[in-house]
C-alpha cells in the first residue's frame, strides 16, 4: 500500500500526485519541443514550479546525462563531469622509472620529464579536456544520449556561452540539449552570443492556478482513503502561494499530524476535526521562508546603527524592517505598487513616513540582498513600473504568517 512519503513528494519526484496542467497544454509542448530536431529546448519558471519534475516526467526513460548546473564552476569541470556520467574514461597518471606519464584511455600516452614538466603537463590537461568533451560528445551523438542541464543560471554567463559554443556543433548533427533555469533572461543573452537565435525553442512554466493545484490533495487523499472536506482545500490553495511544493508540503503535514500513513481498508484514517491548520501553515512558513527573511531584514551592511522608527503597534523598526511589515500588511500580494506600500508605512509608523527616495534605495537594496542570497531574486524592485515584486512563494508565505500582523 502507498505510503504518505510516496503519495505527497515535497521536494522529489511525485507520482500518484503528479499534475499533468492539462489545460496549459505544458506537457505535450514540451514533449514536442524535445522531439523537434536540431533544438536546444530551454525550460523556465519561477523556483519551485516544477521545472525539473516536468523534465523528468518527459524523459522517462529515455537515456540522458544530467548535470547540476549548481554543482560545476567551469566549463572543463562539466565536460569532466558529462564524461564521467557517460563512464568516458579521464586521464590516468602512472609512475613509470622515475618519469610521470599521463595516460588517456585508447589514446597516446604523453609522457612528462622533469625539465619541461610545467608546460607539458598543462598542455596535456588542455588535451585531456578536450578528449573529454569531444568523446563525450560524440558517444551522445552516437548513443543518442540528450543532455539536460539543470539550473543553468547557476553557471556563469561566460561558462554558459562556453558550452554553448561547445555544443553548437553537435546540436546541429542531432544532439539534444535541455536547459532549465528560472529566468528566461539567461537564454536571451546567450542566443544573442552565440549565434543561436532561431536555434532554441523556449518553454516557460506558467504560475500554478489554484484549480491546479487542488489537484494535489483531490489525488492524494484519494489514494490514502481520507475525506477531505471541500473547504479545507480551498483553503490550502488560498495559502499555497501559488506554489506546487508549499501544497505538498501541506499535505504531508495534514498526514503526519493526524498519523495517516497508508491507505486503511476500514477508512479509520481521517483529518480530526479539531485538528488546526493554522498552527500548520505557521509552523511550515517559519521553516520555509526564514533564511531568507532574515538576510533581508536586516539591510546592507553599516557601521553605523540604522534609525529606528516607532511603529503605532509599539515596538520600533529601521527602514528594512518597516518596508517587510508594509509589504506584509498588503497580503501580501506578488506584485505591490509604490504607492500601495507607502500607504501601509503610513498605517504602520507614528510619524516621519520615509522619503521617497529612501523609500526607493531601500528597495533597491533589498533586489541586491535577495539576488545574493540564492537562485533568482527573491523580491525584486521594477523602476519602470513603480512595483515590488514578491517572487519567491516562500517569502510570501513567511511575510503571510510571521510577519503580518493578524
Ligand atoms: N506536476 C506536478 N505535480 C505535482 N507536484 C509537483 C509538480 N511539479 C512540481 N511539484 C512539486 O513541487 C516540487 C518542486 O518541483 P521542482 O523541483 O520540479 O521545481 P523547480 O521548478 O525545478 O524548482 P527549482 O527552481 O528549485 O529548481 C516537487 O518536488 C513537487 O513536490
Ligand atoms: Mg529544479
Amino acid at each position: 500500500m502507498t505510503h504518505r512519503d510516496d503519495v505527497f513528494v515535497a521536494g522529489g519526484q511525485p507520482s500518484v500526485t503528479y499534475v499533468q496542467r492539462e489545460e496549459e497544454h505544458i506537457e505535450r509542448s514540451f514533449a514536442r519541443a524535445v522531439a523537434t530536431p536540431n533544438q536546444i529546448v530551454s525550460l523556465s519558471g519561477p523556483t519551485k514550479t516544477g521545472k525539473t519534475v516536468l523534465c523528468r516526467r518527459i524523459l522517462g526513460d529515455r537515456q540522458y546525462v544530467w548535470i547540476d548546473g549548481g554543482q560545476v564552476r567551469t566549463s572543463d569541470e562539466f565536460w569532466d563531469k558529462v564524461a564521467g556520467e557517460l563512464n568516458i574514461p579521464l586521464e590516468r597518471e602512472v609512475t613509470k622509472g622515475g618519469e610521470t606519464s599521463f595516460e588517456i584511455e585508447g589514446s597516446v600516452p604523453l609522457v612528462t620529464t622533469a625539465s619541461g614538466s610545467k608546460l607539458f603537463s598543462r598542455s596535456v590537461t588542455e588535451r585531456q579536456r578536450i578528449a573529454s568533451m569531444s568523446s563525450a560528445l560524440a558517444t551522445m551523438l552516437d548513443q543518442r544520449i540528450m543532455l539536460v542541464i539543470d539550473d543553468f543560471h547557476y553557471l556563469d554567463d561566460e561558462v554558459r556561452t562556453t558550452i554553448m559554443r561547445n555544443v553548437k556543433g553537435a546540436v546541429f548533427t542531432g544532439l539534444k540539449v535541455i536547459l532549465l533555469s528560472v529566468s528566461h533572461r539567461v537564454f536571451d543573452a546567450i542566443k544573442a552570443e552565440s549565434e543561436l537565435t532561431g536555434r532554441f525553442t523556449a518553454i516557460t512554466l506558467p504560475n500554478w492556478s489554484k484549480a491546479d493545484l487542488a489537484q494535489i490533495p483531490r489525488l492524494g487523499f484519494t489514494e490514502l482513503k481520507v475525506p477531505v472536506p471541500d473547504a479545507l482545500i480551498t483553503k490550502l490553495c488560498d495559502e499555497a502561494q501559488e506554489s506546487p511544493f508549499l501544497m505538498q508540503k501541506f499535505c504531508w503535514e495534514i498526514c503526519f499530524d493526524n498519523q495517516i500513513e497508508e491507505a486503511s481498508l476500514f477508512s479509520k484514517n481521517k483529518i480530526a476535526p479539531s485538528y488546526s491548520v493554522d498552527d500548520m501553515l505557521r509552523r511550515v512558513s517559519n521553516d520555509a521562508g526564514l533564511p531568507i527573511y532574515q538576510k533581508l531584514s536586516a539591510g546592507p551592511q553599516i557601521r553605523k546603527a540604522r534609525a529606528k522608527r516607532p511603529l503605532k503597534d509599539g515596538g520600533t523598526a529601521d527602514i528594512y524592517q518597516a518596508i517587510l511589515l508594509a509589504l506584509a500588511a498588503t497580503g501580501p500580494k506578488a506584485l505591490v505598487p509604490y504607492d500601495e506600500l507607502r500607504q501601509e508605512l503610513n498605517n504602520l509608523l507614528v510619524e516621519q513616513v520615509p522619503q521617497k527616495h529612501e523609500i526607493t534605495s531601500a528597495l533597491k537594496h533589498l533586489a541586491v540582498l535577495a539576488r545574493e542570497f540564492g537562485k533568482g531574486a527573491a523580491i525584486d524592485w521594477n523602476d519602470d513600473t513603480r512595483e515590488v515584486n514578491i517572487v519567491d512563494p516562500y517569502l510570501r508565505f513567511y511575510l503571510r504568517w510571521q510577519v503580518r500582523k493578524p
